[in-house]
């Protein structure tokens, strides 16, 4: 049961934590925490790229507009204008650090294009833009003498006043944050780790669903700590599910066919072989992914297939798998050669749209906790994520947190009084497995009764089995000695239930929240 103390406390090691550290790490100490291996995150996983404006015709007036009509009304526009403004800057930021983009003969940076952008705007990595980022990012971090990194640390909540033995309640505005109790997954204990700030950037939820393409590691844990320490949470309803995740029943992850290739020409058709996205929307295939997923998923619905087909085969074959190596690769290893035959997909739990309500600076409703990146709520993407938004969201509010976080350190004093986390009444939990079946069955709820089309009674049966398994799970929290399984249950269960009372409060359908007795918009400016 160690203590460990430093001025900038960073959870989590995607793209948001990891920039954030090496920008505070100028100016103080920093410990990053990553509950896996410091590469195991939602950010090695992206394909497709990253949004930014680079050349003409492009603008950041036209990334703007695009972001707003995609989130369907519900963006902060100052928000938009700021990400798309200081997008760029943050782009040779990146590029400072050592992340290679794909470049074109003439020397110009090679644009993709995605649903829902009206340019060729994606800075990219050939199809795995993220195992870049990642590995750029990681390496230098581990060589920056002010950053200490632990990996397979846990975080299991985070310290306020409430462990001081004060009341804290939703409605007080002067909760703080100390730090975070952190489970130590080689030794089982719990240590404190006390900092001036803590910066939550644990990513997104993914394993909630069934079927999803984010790794194990998004199980919302950061959502679930702040919301149970009376933390703004907001637009938990929106949830992103991707159009194109490879249909191999049984592996999990799913894995991604990137909107990049629906931007290289790439078309979605019915397993009878029949194009069907101009009934739905004129952008057609590069619509946003919204309307493209409830497209999918009412044609699977009509003909009772379990996927549809994207079509890359009239494409030139060497120009493909140039372009898509990591892609072409894959569906060759399960007996798909893309460029001959069609790719069997559907749609999976891919993003948060909500979270964490932050300010401009990335700081929550907790005073000296911010959370950046798929944790955070910052307005940006309203009722729907544009593609590759997500990751320039996360390197603009990195740079911009790191510096809110650095000006007020020197008036913050690390709370030295906090007690050592608290074991008292629990004992080994024998039956694991109870554990593992509520998993099981958390991610059925969730998939069958929150899809991509949602209703009343849908909501109301979800809510009804979530509450048993939430009941089921907080006594075995009471009584057990701390497990990563128990815990990450317990959160999903919290986000689950966010979910879904956010969306029962929608009394309308807009962006990624479809329901069946709100079939309607209540209209709005885009
Ligand atoms: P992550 O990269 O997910 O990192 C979260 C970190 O938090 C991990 O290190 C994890 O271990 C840690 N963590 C979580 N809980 C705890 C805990 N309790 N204790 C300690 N550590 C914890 N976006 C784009 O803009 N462009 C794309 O091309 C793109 N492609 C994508 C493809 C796929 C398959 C997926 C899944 C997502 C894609 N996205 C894309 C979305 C984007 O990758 C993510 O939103 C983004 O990488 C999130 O970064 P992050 O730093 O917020 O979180
Ligand atoms: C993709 O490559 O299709 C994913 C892009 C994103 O999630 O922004």
């Amino acid at each position: 049961m160690a203590t460990y103390t430093c001025d900038y406390l960073v959870i989590g090691s995607g793209i948001a934590g990891l920039s954030f550290a090496l920008k505070a790490a100028e100016q103080g100490t920093v410990m990053l925490i990553s509950k896996a291996d410091i590469e195991e995150t939602n950010t090695r996983y992206a394909q497709g790229g990253i949004a930014a404006v680079t050349y003409e015709p492009d603008s950041v007036e036209k990334h703007i507009e695009d972001t707003l009509i995609c989130g369907d009304g519900l963006c902060n526009k100052e928000v938009v204008r700021m990400v798309a403004t200081e997008g760029p800057a943050q782009i040779n930021q990146l590029i400072q650090w050592g992340v290679k983009f794909d470049k074109r003969a003439t020397g110009e940076y090679d644009l993709a294009r995605e649903g829902g952008h009206s340019e060729h705007r994606i800075l990219h990595h050939k199809d795995n833009t993220g195992i870049e980022i990642q590995r750029a990012l990681t390496s230098k971090v581990k060589d920056h003498k002010n950053i200490r990194v632990f990996e397979r640390f846990f975080a299991v909540e985070i310290i306020t006043q409430h462990h001081l033995g004060e009341m804290v309640t939703r409605h007080k505005t002067d909760t703080e944050c100390y730090g975070a109790y952190v489970l130590d997954l080689r030794t089982q204990k719990v240590d404190t780790f006390l900092a001036k700030s803590t910066i939550m950037a644990t990513g997104g939820v993914g394993n909630i669903y069934h079927t999803t393409t984010n790794p194990i590691v998004a199980t919302g844990d950061g959502i679930a700590m702040v919301y149970r320490a009376k933390g703004k949470v907001e637009n938990m309803e929106f949830i992103q599910f991707h159009p194109s995740s490879l249909f191999h029943p049984g592996e999990r992850p799913s894995f991604l066919i990137t909107e990049a290739m629906r931007g290289f020409g790439a078309i979605l058709k019915t397993a009878d072989g029949k194009e069907f996205m101009h009934k739905y929307d004129k952008r057609e295939s590069l619509a946003p992914r919204d309307i493209v997923a409830r497209a999918i998923d009412n044609e699977m619905k009509i003909s009772g297939d379990e996927f549809v087909y994207l079509d890359v085969t009239f494409k030139d074959a060497a120009d493909t798998k140039n372009h898509f190596p990591n892609i072409y690769e894959k569906c060759l290893s399960i007996g798909i050669d893309i460029t001959k035959e069609m790719i069997p997909v559907v749609p999976a739990a891919h993003y948060l749209c909500g979270g964490i309500k932050v300010d401009m600076n990335g700081e929550s409703s907790i005073k000296n906790l911010y959370a950046i990146g798929e944790c955070s709520s910052t307005g940006l993407h309203g009722a729907n994520r544009l593609a590759s938004n997500s990751l320039i969201e996360a390197v603009v509010y990195a740079d911009r947190a790191a510096k809110d976080a650095v000006a007020k350190s020197k008036n913050i004093k690390i709370n030295n009084q906090i007690p050592a986390w608290d074991y008292e009444g629990t004992t080994h939990n024998e039956e694991m497995v109870l554990i593992t079946q509520s998993y099981k069955e958390m991610q059925q709820v969730m998939s069958n009764y929150v899809g991509i089309v949602r209703s009343n009674l849908r909501l109301e049966r979800a809510l009804t089995r979530l509450g048993i398994l939430y009941n089921e799970t907080e006594e075995l929290y009471k009584k057990s000695i701390l497990t990563q399984n128990l815990c990450e249950l317990r959160n999903m269960i919290n986000v689950g239930y966010l979910i879904i009372k956010n969306a029962q409060n929608m009394r309308e359908s807009r962006g990624l929240h479809y329901s069946l007795d709100y079939p309607k918009s209540k209209g709005s400016e885009f």
